[in-house]
């Protein structure tokens, strides 16, 4: 009888995620220690004014100002490089997690975590502003694979009935890591003059634990069996992750799943690109990266502090770890609800949600000046909004792309989605302040217009997936859109041609 969660797919799933809680925690280290790391960057570059910090009150505290504009320039390439790092790495998912498989994939990678958080950590003994920049651009590109393997590795060991639930986890772990780093990076803990570079090193420390643990992790049994071929190790592995079982019924799905990749040829990313038989998968999948981005999540969670002070919050440090506590909530709500609910329900109802809160923000902060409890509107409009992103736009883009592509493809699916999500992110931190200079208290606006045109997309473009074997989505797919299955001729035709293309 499968057992289904075991212990060791606890462990593995648990051990993957490690990768997920260190893309969070980079993602949100940068926000709090902002001034502190300027001034070290101001000293370095020897602009550091010491009679102009001590005039403004500055002796480490948040009112001084940087004045210079390399050191606002050194700033925003920290914050920039990040993304740019994962916008070029996603595209070598694939390649990592095909090469050696996913285990030794998220093995390798590690080293550039922990040489990244090495930079960072010793920044403060050589040229600060130079090795934060090559210590975030390093851990953007670990990044940008770490978010492409563990949703691969954790979709392909996740038995159908919980696939969502631990897909979701990746997310879960991400907000877990942004909210450890909001809290230590507290002025009081670590975010201050000495310790800064700690708070920035620390960021590498995730890896040294994954690695100890990726260890003892079975080997995705779908690598083992569609790419390598090897029916023993699959089945070892499938045993090792639900128990002592009769493992027929997994091969017989994956067997099926193999013949359809041998007949796809390999995938690269630009025969994806290419193919007229994935297309509407492929549109669905970027899509959702680009709904997820375009919601304007990251508008609240890079600038949620001077969001919250213009909304009048006496103190915006703690009602931004409030949102971090909310989101870890809402992202939980969405691991215990996403396989019975639904992803397309549940992302339907996140960004309609979203859409509202948007408004409902646009108004508390338009009609603050005449009405004093407005601010209470947008304060609490802020923390639905990021409510309804977790319970479904948050978690599911990041698992649905392994679930809607089989195995042929899928890697270089989730490639494409990866940059998608990346390249949104970084458009998003860095239009925003514009944004904002353009729009004033109206520019949620321009975020709630989006959202209403991307619920409308998932309820006509987006079919369900909850329950149904990566075989059965490939099917409803194509039904629901009107075209052909993947073993039809016209994929073979394609194939032949595709081959033709790349011998010539
Ligand atoms: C998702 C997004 C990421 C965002 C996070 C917030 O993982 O991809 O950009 O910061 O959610 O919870």
């Amino acid at each position: 009888m499968e057992k289904q969660l075991t212990g060791t797919l606890a462990l593995a799933v648990f051990t993957a995620a490690l990768g997920s809680l260190q893309m969070g925690y980079s993602l949100g280290v940068i926000n709090a220690p902002q001034k502190v790391i300027e001034r070290h960057y101001a000293r370095s570059l020897g602009v550091y004014n010491e009679d102009l910090a001590r005039s403004e009150g500055g002796n480490g505290t948040e009112h001084e100002k940087p004045t210079d504009p390399s050191v606002v320039m050194y700033w925003s390439l920290s914050v920039a490089i990040f993304s740019v790092g994962g916008m070029l790495s996603s595209f070598l998912v694939s390649f990592v997690g095909d090469f050696r498989g996913r285990i030794k994939g998220m093995l390798a990678i590690n080293v550039l975590a922990i040489t990244a958080g090495l930079l960072m950590g010793l920044a403060k003994m050589g040229t600060p502003h130079l090795m934060v920049i090559a210590g975030r651009a390093i851990m953007g590109l670990y990044c940008g694979l770490s978010s492409g393997l563990v949703p691969l590795y954790i979709g392909e060991i996740s038995p159908v009935k919980y696939r969502g639930a631990m897909g979701a986890l990746h997310q879960l772990a991400i907000v877990i890591g942004i909210l450890i780093s909001q809290v230590i990076g507290l002025d009081f803990l670590l975010g201050n003059d000495y310790m800064w570079h700690i708070l920035l090193g620390l960021s590498g420390a995730p890896a040294i634990l994954q690695s100890l643990l990726l260890l003892v992790c079975p080997e995705s049994p779908r690598y083992l069996y569609i790419k390598q071929g090897k029916v023993e190790d699959a089945c070892k592995s499938l045993k090792r992750l639900k128990g002592d079982y009769d493992t027929s019924k997994d091969i017989a799905e994956m067997k099926a799943e193999k013949e359809e990749a041998m007949k796809e040829a390999k995938m690269s990313i630009l025969r994806l690109l290419r193919s007229s038989v994935y297309r509407q998968q492929l549109f669905v999948a970027l899509m959702m990266h680009f709904s997820q981005q375009f919601s304007g999540i990251n508008a609240i969670f890079y600038y949620s502090t001077s969001i919250f002070q213009t909304a009048g919050v006496g103190q915006p440090v703690y009602a931004t770890i409030g949102v971090g506590v909310v989101n870890i909530i809402f992202t939980l709500v969405s691991v215990l609800m996403v396989d019975r609910a639904g992803r397309r329900t549940l992302t339907l109802v996140g960004l309609g949600g979203m859409c509202c809160c948007a408004v409902a923000m646009t108004v508390g902060l338009a009609f603050q000046g005449a009405y004093s409890w407005m601010s209470y509107v947008s304060m609490v409009a802020i923390f639905m909004f990021v409510s309804f992103f977790e319970i479904g736009p948050g978690p599911i883009p990041w698992f649905i792309v392994a679930e809607i592509f089989s195995q042929g493809p899928r890697p270089a699916a989730i490639a494409l989605a990866g940059f998608c999500n990346w390249t949104c992110n970084f458009i998003v931190g860095m239009v925003f302040p514009y944004l904002v200079s353009l729009c004033g208290s109206y520019v949620f606006i321009v975020f709630a217009v989006l959202l209403f045109g991307f619920t409308l997309f998932i309820y006509f473009r987006v079919p369900e997936t909850k329950g149904k074997t990566f075989e059965e989505i490939a099917a409803v797919f194509h039904r629901k859109h009107g075209g052909v299955p993947p073993s039809k001729p016209q994929e073979e035709a394609e194939m032949v041609q595709l081959k033709g293309s790349s011998e010539a």
